[in-house]
C-alpha cells in the first residue's frame, strides 16, 4: 500500500515536528497507558488469528455456502460496514445477477428500521433458501434485533426449525446479551467477538470473517494482508516507513492548520463503502469532547458533478484523501467509433485506467491549486491482502490519531443520546 503526501499542501518540517506526539500515542496503545485500554485487543489481532481459527470459520461458511443461496448479515456500525465494505470492494459489481450459483447472495439488513427496505426483503427472500449472521457485540442493539426477528421467523416458517438451527449463526459476546440468550436457548452456532474489541474494529474477528467467507472470498489471504500490516505499522518501525504514523501526524498537522473535515475520496464505485466503513471508524473514535476531524466520502467521477464545486471553491477546511487500487482485474480498452462523432476519436483504443489515471491527476491539481491538501493511499491490486492491509492501516492510524488528539478513541458516549430518547418514547407509546 502507498501512502503519497507530497500534495498534502504542509511542510515536512510540520509534520515531523508531530513525531514525539505519535510515538507517545503509538507507545500509550501498545503499553495499554491511555484512556480505553482495556480496548485494545484489535491492536494485535491479525497475528493472533491461528490457521486452525480461520479452518473454523471457513467450515461454518461452507455449511451456510452449501445450505443457502442467500446469507443476510443482520449488524449496524461495526456490526457489518467492514464485511460489508470488502465484500463490495472485492465482489462483481453485478454478481447478483450473473453469478450462476457459486456464492450465495450477501445481504445486509439490521442496520434500519426502513419498513419498505425490510418488506421488500422479506418478499424477496420467499422460496429463497436463506441463512443468517445475526451480529451484535452488546446483543441488544434494537435495529439488528427488529430485523432479525423477522428474519429468524420467515426462515424457521420456510425452512423449518431444523435447518433453521444449521443455518442461523449468531456473532455476539461470550455471556451477555439477548444474542447470546437466543443462540444458546435455540443451538444455533456461535462466535465470540473479543471483550477487547469494540465493534468498529473487528472487522479481522468472525464478525468481518465470517461473512466475507461466505461471500466467496478468501479469509487465510485476508488475514495474511492485515499481519503484514500490522509488522509496517508496528511501534519501533521509523517514523518515515510507518504509513500509519505519517498518515496520522499529516492529518493532525492540517487539523491545526484550519482543515476540520477529511474528505475520503474514491473513483471506483465497489470502494463506496471502503467510504461508509472509515467514516464510522474515525467518526465514532474522534468526534468527541468537541474536537475531531468531520470524516465525510465522496465518489468520483460522479460527485465531481455535485460535491465538486463545494470542494473546488467552498470554505477552505477541507482535506482529501483518496483511496484507489493501482491495477484493475478486467482491463478496458476505449470503444472505436465510426466518424468521431463526440471528438474523443483519439483516445481509441486507449486503456480506460490510463484515462482514470489522468483524470485524478487532473482533479488532484485542480483540488490542491484550489487549497485542498491531497493524501493518496493505492492499493496495489483489488484482492484480499489490498484491503486487509488497508483495514489495518486505517485502524492503527485511527488509535494513533486520536490519542494524539487526547481523546479515547474506544468508547462512543454520544450515541446513547438517541437510544435513551428512543426508548424512553418507546416506552412512553406502547407500554
Ligand atoms: O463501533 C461500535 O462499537 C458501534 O458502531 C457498534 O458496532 C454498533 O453500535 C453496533 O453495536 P452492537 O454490535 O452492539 O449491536
Amino acid at each position: 500500500m502507498k501512502l503519497d503526501i507530497t500534495q498534502a499542501l504542509i511542510g515536512q518540517e510540520k509534520v515531523n515536528a508531530l513525531m514525539g506526539k505519535v510515538e507517545q500515542a503509538q507507545e500509550a496503545l501498545e503499553k495499554g497507558t491511555c484512556a480505553g485500554n482495556d480496548f485494545l485487543g484489535w491492536l494485535h489481532l491479525p497475528s493472533s488469528i491461528t490457521p486452525e481459527f480461520i479452518e473454523e470459520i471457513q467450515a461454518v461458511a461452507d455449511t451456510l455456502r452449501k445450505e443457502c443461496d442467500t446469507v443476510i448479515v443482520a449488524g449496524i456500525g461495526g456490526s457489518y460496514l467492514g464485511a460489508r465494505a470488502i465484500i463490495e470492494a472485492l465482489a462483481n459489481s453485478f454478481q447478483w445477477l450473473t453469478n450462476k450459483g457459486q456464492n450465495p447472495d450477501v445481504l445486509f439488513a439490521g442496520n434500519n428500521i426502513g419498513e419498505d427496505y425490510l418488506y421488500e426483503l422479506t418478499e424477496y427472500l420467499k422460496g429463497r433458501k436463506f441463512g443468517v449472521i445475526n451480529i451484535s457485540k452488546s446483543g441488544t442493539t434494537t435495529e439488528t434485533a427488529l430485523a432479525f426477528r423477522l428474519l429468524k421467523k420467515q426462515c424457521e416458517e420456510q425452512r423449518g426449525k431444523e435447518v433453521a438451527k444449521k443455518v442461523i449463526v449468531a456473532i455476539t459476546d461470550a455471556k451477555r446479551g439477548a444474542a447470546r440468550t437466543c443462540a444458546d436457548k435455540e443451538g444455533y452456532k456461535s462466535f465470540i467477538i473479543p471483550d477487547n474489541v469494540g465493534g468498529r474494529f473487528s472487522v479481522l474477528t468472525p464478525v468481518g470473517l465470517l461473512p466475507i467467507a461466505v461471500a466467496g472470498f478468501d479469509i487465510a489471504a485476508l488475514v495474511k494482508g492485515a499481519q503484514d500490516m500490522e509488522k509496517q505499522t508496528a511501534l519501533g518501525v521509523p517514523f518515515e516507513e510507518n504509513p500509519a504514523a505519517r498518515y496520522a501526524a499529516v492529518r493532525n498537522a492540517l487539523y491545526q492548520e484550519g482543515k476540520k473535515i477529511e474528505i475520503v475520496a474514491n473513483y471506483q464505485p465497489k470502494l463506496h463503502y471502503i467510504g461508509e466503513w472509515w467514516k464510522q471508524l474515525y467518526g465514532e473514535s474522534e468526534g468527541k469532547d468537541g474536537i475531531g476531524i468531520f470524516p465525510a466520502s465522496v465518489e468520483y467521477n460522479a460527485d465531481l458533478h455535485s460535491m465538486g464545486q463545494f470542494i473546488q471553491e467552498g470554505p477552505r477546511e477541507l482535506m482529501e484523501t483518496v483511496v484507489s487500487f493501482e491495477a484493475p482485474i478486467h482491463p478496458l480498452t476505449v470503444a472505436a467509433a465510426d466518424g468521431d462523432p463526440d471528438g474523443l476519436g483519439y483516445l481509441s483504443e486507449r486503456p480506460l485506467a490510463d484515462i482514470l489515471r489522468i483524470a485524478r491527476d487532473a482533479v488532484r491539481d485542480a483540488h490542491v491549486a484550489g487549497g485542498v491538501p491531497n493524501i493518496g493511499l493505492s492499493v496495489p491490486r483489488r484482492d484480499e491482502a489490498g484491503f486487509a492491509a488497508l483495514v489495518c492501516f486505517f485502524e492503527v492510524a485511527c488509535g494513533i490519531s486520536a490519542y494524539m488528539s487526547g481523546v479515547n478513541p474506544f468508547d462512543q458516549p454520544g450515541v446513547e443520546a438517541y437510544k435513551k430518547n428512543m426508548f424512553r418514547m418507546l416506552k412512553e407509546e406502547f407500554s
